[in-house]
């Protein structure tokens, strides 16, 4: 098919580079940081490394691919994209803004708290957040547990991230989203490569280094290999911002002379280069710190705001490398949140007919009531839990372990099987000459990703991962 040029009424990326940053930046976020170490520590090292790669480019490849080109094929937001796909299918499109409608308030939450150790770090309160205390039972707690039993400061912080999160939103796709993140992630990729190399250098790191690209095959049964390729599976479905609705209300925005193959390929090394590299920060300084105690490399919340201070504050220097580690850390939240708030917000635009600024208003105060709940859960409400999780905990749940392998499950089945693969490759060849992994494609949309599907459903009521 001939390349011609789009006229796109809603507005969209200007240029290739800005689409692959801004969905690169969705991609890149605290999955990549708190999660991806901790499994490759987890599983084998470099076998986990090795599984990652080869389902980064095949299932999440193939699954990115799909959404992306929905979502330039209907050049509309999830509710009219997975209508326009297929009728019978629509309902998908409300799950699809549903997810990241309940996800964007406790990521905020979250990046509340990233806000707060940055700010920690720069006034030189680094050692403070990295010092125990005790509650007022006189129990032994972490700086973080305290911080997050407060309900005022989470509670400000949060605010305060909410607000600078949607200013790129409310300027729209191509001055806001798009500007933000050609700036905000080169910034990215320098911090993460300048404090990579700095622990690198740390005496000791070598140990930590081994154990984080070596396979270690000590203790590595066939029951742990399955357990490798639930953990990969998921990480990757996670980390690429799949099944959230980004890629699809991202796609619409994508100019139909760019490559989606060639966009998906670059997203793809974007997103597993930064995990990769925040193992080679996490792995060998927290092995450093814990004197090669390799069950020291927690997973989430207790990693980032309670293990790492602590690992900074013990190195050379910490105060300043803590410092740019949280603004990485805030960067990879910030552009993550700014993607799940555009794809509520193109809803908001799309069913009601608001302008950019009203819908992003609507948007902001349904982000901050759902949002005050989660603060709430770890503070004042710390009693209240739902199937025996907090607040924010269950909302992760309900979100990442149902809501998602569902909608990327029916997705593959309405492509797969309804509407045929053909939908989606007639847009990946729209002014290509070809698409080099449709073979691949076809395999992994109708076959592969659903049973990785189904295994992602199951794992978590099977196994503790
Ligand atoms: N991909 C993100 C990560 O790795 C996850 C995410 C993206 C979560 C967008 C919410 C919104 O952390």
């Amino acid at each position: 098919m001939k390349k011609e040029k789009t006229t796109r009424s809603r507005g969209g990326f200007g240029s290739k580079i800005g689409f692959v940053l801004a969905a690169a930046g969705s991609a890149v976020g605290l999955g990549n940081i708190w999660r991806f170490p901790y499994l490759a520590a987890k599983y084998g090292g470099g076998i986990f490394l090795l599984v990652y790669i080869i389902f980064a480019v095949t299932f999440g490849f193939a699954l990115m691919l799909t959404e992306i080109a929905i979502g330039r094929r209907t050049g509309k937001s999830v509710i009219g994209a997975y209508r326009s796909a297929d009728k019978r299918f629509a309902p998908l499109g409300w799950l699809a803004a549903a997810i990241p409608a309940l996800i964007l308030p406790y990521y905020c939450v979250i990046g509340g708290w990233v806000l707060k150790y940055m700010t920690a770090f720069f006034t030189g309160n680094g050692a403070h957040m990295a010092e125990n205390t005790t509650d007022s039972a006189g129990n032994e707690i972490s700086r973080f547990a305290e911080f997050i039993s407060g309900f005022g400061q989470p509670a400000v912080f949060f605010l305060i991230y909410v607000l600078i999160g949607s200013a790129a939103v409310v300027l729209g796709v191509e001055k806001g989203i798009e500007k933000v993140s050609k700036i905000l992630m080169p910034v990215l990729l320098i911090l993460i490569i300048g404090i990579g190399g700095y622990t690198l250098t740390l005496k000791g790191a070598g140990e930590g280094l081994k154990y984080y690209l070596l396979p270690n095959f000590s203790g590595f049964t066939a029951g742990m290999f399955l357990k490798t390729i639930a953990a990969a599976v998921g990480q990757l479905f996670y980390s690429m911002s799949i099944a959230m609705g980004i890629m699809v209300t991202y796609g619409s925005y994508m100019r139909k002379e760019d490559s989606i193959e060639g966009s998906v390929r670059q997203i793809e090394i974007f997103d597993t280069a930064v995990a990769f590299l925040a193992g080679l920060i996490i792995v060998p300084s927290v092995f450093i710190f814990s004197g090669g105690d390799k069950d020291s490399i927690k997973v989430g919340p207790g990693l980032m705001f309670d293990t790492l201070p602590k690992v900074f504050d013990s190195m050379p220097g910490g105060q300043f490398i803590g410092a740019a580690f949280f603004v990485l850390v805030a960067l990879a939240a910030l552009t993550s949140s700014i993607s799940l708030m555009e794809t509520v917000t193109a809803v908001v635009i799309e069913k009601f007919g608001l302008s950019r600024a009203k819908s992003c208003g609507v948007v902001i105060v349904f982000t901050i009531i759902i949002g005050m709940l989660s603060v709430l859960g770890y503070s004042k409400w710390s009693d209240f839990t739902i199937f025996d999780m907090q607040i924010l905990d269950f909302f992760d749940f309900a979100t990442n372990n149902l809501m998602m392998p569902v909608l990327a499950f029916m997705t593959c089945i309405m492509i797969g099987y309804a509407v045929k693969t053909k939908y989606v490759e007639e847009e990946v060849m729209y002014g290509e000459k070809q698409f080099r992994s449709k073979k691949l494609y076809e395999v992994m949309i109708k076959y592969i990703c659903p049973v990785c599907m189904i295994m992602i459903l199951i794992t978590p009521f099977v196994t503790k991962i």
